[in-house]
């Protein structure tokens, strides 16, 4: 085969670089204009005028609901906000500093064993499980959360929505409506993203038609590499190391000498901002109101725009990413750091269980091919005959 592919003159992409897959209605990535549509929205408009249920119902039904189907929607949500005992005494079984992600990848495997099995029609079975994944996957957050800043857990409150909810069980107070409004926005923005790597590991996984446990807890394995999902935390701790080297400048001076990255910046798709980075800049802005020294935006500002300059003069269209903002914006809403690539998850949960659904609308299983660059036909030498 791979002398096949050889002949052929077969282009090999790397990391998959401007490869297409598959064909998806659920968001698109206009990495050329800095736009980002959920089916056929502006995530921005999204964020601005509409709340958690109405959009997860958008991205895994297909179109906005109206009120009574919202209404349904975030009925059955909280319906199915009880979390298993069992997964509770997983989480507290794993060693109090897992990463947050770790567990939550092991909560929803686990979380499939306890699954009571298909009731519904496919389509209903398919819409149920998902929802069932978007309810836990806060309150499984919150309770790793909570045991690794050594509090205890709280349970969901029926009285409260999505996002209140999941800040409430994090924080253990019920959020100010300036402070839930900013959860919601943050989830709403980082719901989905056309064929990014956890989206992309989703679909791979689906494909073989293992169930939505499995797919989604896959998911969250590729999330919480520091190339994708990490970074947030990761920015935090960079305004730490920028305290350390005493200026903007001499970080970055450092950084760049050893070929470092600057987390929160880049993008494979995005050639201009990120439209996600600038809500979260805004949101940050409006969280800050009356603080007299905002110094993390100050910091980050400078780094973005020092940054940036180095780029240009090598001609790299790098810009900030969702990641940048987001950090300073959970910080003020009282969440710690080592919680930020979670938070992520608790959205793009619903981008992952929507392409799943849209797969198997008409599935087809992921098996790429792969050029074979060793040898062959070698002799099998018995082990006494080995390194004379
Ligand atoms: N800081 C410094 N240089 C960078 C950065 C950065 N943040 N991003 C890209 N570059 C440079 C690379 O060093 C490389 O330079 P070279 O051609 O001289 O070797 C060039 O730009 C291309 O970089 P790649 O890493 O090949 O670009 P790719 O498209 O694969 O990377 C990625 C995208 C992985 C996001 C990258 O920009 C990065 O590592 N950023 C920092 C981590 C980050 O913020 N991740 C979150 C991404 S958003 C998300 O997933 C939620």
């Amino acid at each position: 085969m791979a002398q096949d592919l050889l002949a052929q003159n077969q282009p090999i992409r790397r990391g998959m670089d401007d490869l297409v897959v598959d064909t998806t209605a659920i968001s698109w990535v206009d990495g050329q204009h800095g736009r980002l549509f959920y089916r056929g929205y502006r995530v921005e408009d999204l964020g601005k005028n509409a709340g958690f249920e109405e959009i997860a119902y958008l991205l895994l039904c297909g179109s906005l609901p109206n009120q009574q189907q919202l209404t349904s929607f975030t009925w059955r949500l909280r319906q199915l906000s009880h979390t298993p005992e069992k997964i509770i005494r997983i989480l507290q079984e794993l060693p109090r500093h897992t990463a947050p992600l770790a567990a939550l990848q092991t909560a929803l495997a686990a979380l499939g064993c306890t699954d009571p099995g298909p009731k519904y029609s496919e389509e209903e079975t398919l819409l149920g499980l998902a929802m069932r994944i978007i309810a836990q996957t806060p309150i499984i957050l919150a309770a790793i959360y909570r045991l690794n800043q050594g509090a205890s857990i709280l349970a969901a409150r029926e009285d409260l929505s999505h996002a209140e909810n999941f800040l409430y069980m994090l924080t253990g107070k019920v959020p100010s409506p300036q402070h839930t409004r900013a959860m919601e926005i943050a989830l709403i923005l980082q719901m989905d993203h056309g064929f990014n790597s956890s989206t992309f590991t989703a679909r791979a996984v689906a494909s073989t038609l293992t169930n939505m446990y499995a797919a989604t807890s896959a998911a969250v394995g590729a999330l919480s590499g520091p190339l994708h999902g990490g970074a947030s935390e990761q920015v935090v701790e960079m305004l730490a190391e920028v305290e350390e080297w005493g200026d903007v400048d001499s970080y970055l001076n450092h950084l760049f000498a050893r070929g470092g990255k600057i987390m929160g910046m880049g993008h494979r798709v995005y050639k201009q901002t990120d439209p996600r980075a600038v809500v979260f800049e805004g949101l940050l802005e409006e969280l800050s109101r009356g603080e007299r020294e905002a110094k993390d935006i100050k910091t980050l500002a400078y780094i973005a725009e020092r940054a940036r300059a180095r780029f240009s003069e090598r001609q790299q269209s790098i810009h900030v990413n969702v990641d940048f903002w987001s950090g300073a914006v959970y910080r003020r809403l009282g969440i710690q750091p080592v919680l930020f690539p979670a938070i992520f998850a608790a959205a793009r949960i619903v981008g992952w269980c929507s392409h799943i659904i849209e797969l198997r609308q008409n599935n087809r299983l992921y098996r790429p091919l792969s050029m074979y660059t060793g040898p062959v036909d070698l002799p099998f030498i018995p082990i006494k005959d080995r390194n004379k």
